[in-house]
């Protein structure tokens, strides 16, 4: 058994000729937050679907919590919460009434189930609500409700497939902050979404971004940024117009002695300067925007490989 929370070794999900989950390899470590990234289609939900036990791979080997997940289900899902993609509730019952379901079925007693029924509902603004139907709620709220019946049992690692779906932004900054929480008391969570910013704004510890069912790129958000980065992008003041006849330096944008400059080689860019002796008036690197990144990668622009990270 490994020491890790999470271990998916050459997963494979075939829909007849639909590669869902196309040989892909992670680790989560404990008390790690790893974001799972892509495009629609991209076999998040899917992968995520695997883990928990809602589906079957075509091959490849998952453990979650030290178990295999298809030798051992049960301890499995006895050790990890799930918010899915399509909320999981009773239309025709309260949500209180839906949090104490499904807090049984871990063997909960009432008296529990409410009181961190409570701490959950006050948290997410909707405690108020307890005794509404499901089938009353709006899609946000029903969202958070789905949200609270996941964590009511404590669940070590949690599972979050686009948990912020049709929440507003201001519930969506509480979801996002209540998960860095979660982190912090030393859960793992795994969270798929396909708003980087989201990934970003959260600090998260490992990224993996799917396309196609395949993992094409993985690591840090610096990791990912400094692996992809091919040229760097400078602004600078001279006192003159740039031209260069040389195909590694692209001027982007020029105008009345601004210049913003894409350069493949800082310091052979420097020396250009210092032999033209163009007065430089201000510099600055521009760092590249993880959001390009990770749009050409899931376009399939950029050759993308597979980075691991040093845990
Ligand atoms: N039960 C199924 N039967 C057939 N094809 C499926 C099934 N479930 C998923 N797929 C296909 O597998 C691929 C990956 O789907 P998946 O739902 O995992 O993507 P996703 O990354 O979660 O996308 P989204 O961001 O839209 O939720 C898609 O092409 C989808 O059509
Ligand atoms: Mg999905």
């Amino acid at each position: 058994m490994e020491d890790k929370a999470i271990v998916v070794k050459n997963l494979k999900k075939y829909f007849k000729d639909v590669k869902a989950v196309d040989d892909i390899s992670f680790e989560v470590g404990y008390g790690q937050l790893f974001a799972l990234l892509g495009q629609n289609g991209a076999g998040k939900s899917t992968t995520i679907r695997i883990l928990t036990n809602l589906a079957v791979p075509t091959s490849g080997y998952v453990e979650v919590a030290g178990y295999n997940v298809l030798k051992n289900p049960t301890e499995v899902r006895k050790n990890i919460g799930l918010v899915a993609e399509k909320v999981i509730l009773y239309n025709d019952l309260t949500a209180m009434e839906n949090i104490k379901f499904f807090g049984r079925l871990y063997g909960m007693k009432d008296p529990e189930i409410y009181d961190r029924a409570e701490k959950f509902l006050k948290l997410f603004d909707i405690w108020d609500f307890k005794d509404m139907l499901i089938s009353k709620m709006s899609t946000g709220m029903k969202q958070k409700i789905n949200l609270a019946r996941a964590l009511v049992p404590d669940p070590k690692i949690i599972f979050l497939d686009e948990p912020t779906l049709g929440l507003d932004p201001v519930s969506t900054k509480h979801i996002r902050d209540f998960i860095v929480q979660l982190r912090e008391e030393g859960r793992t969570i795994v969270y798929t979404t396909h708003v980087l910013h989201d990934v970003e704004l959260m600090n998260v510890d490992k990224v993996a971004i799917m396309r196609k069912g395949k993992i094409v790129a993985m690591g840090t958000l610096n990791e990912i940024r400094k692996h992809f980065k091919k040229a760097e992008i400078v602004e600078i003041e001279t006192d003159r117009t740039l031209s260069f006849n040389d195909p590694k330096i692209k001027i982007l944008e020029q105008e009345d002695g601004y210049a913003k400059v894409e350069v493949e080689d800082l310091n052979q860019f420097m020396s250009y300067l210092t032999k033209a002796n163009i007065k430089v008036r201000s510099f600055k690197s521009l760092e590249p925007s993880l959001e390009d990144i990770y749009v050409e990668i899931s376009e399939g622009k950029l050759d993308a490989e597979i980075e691991t990270v040093k845990e």
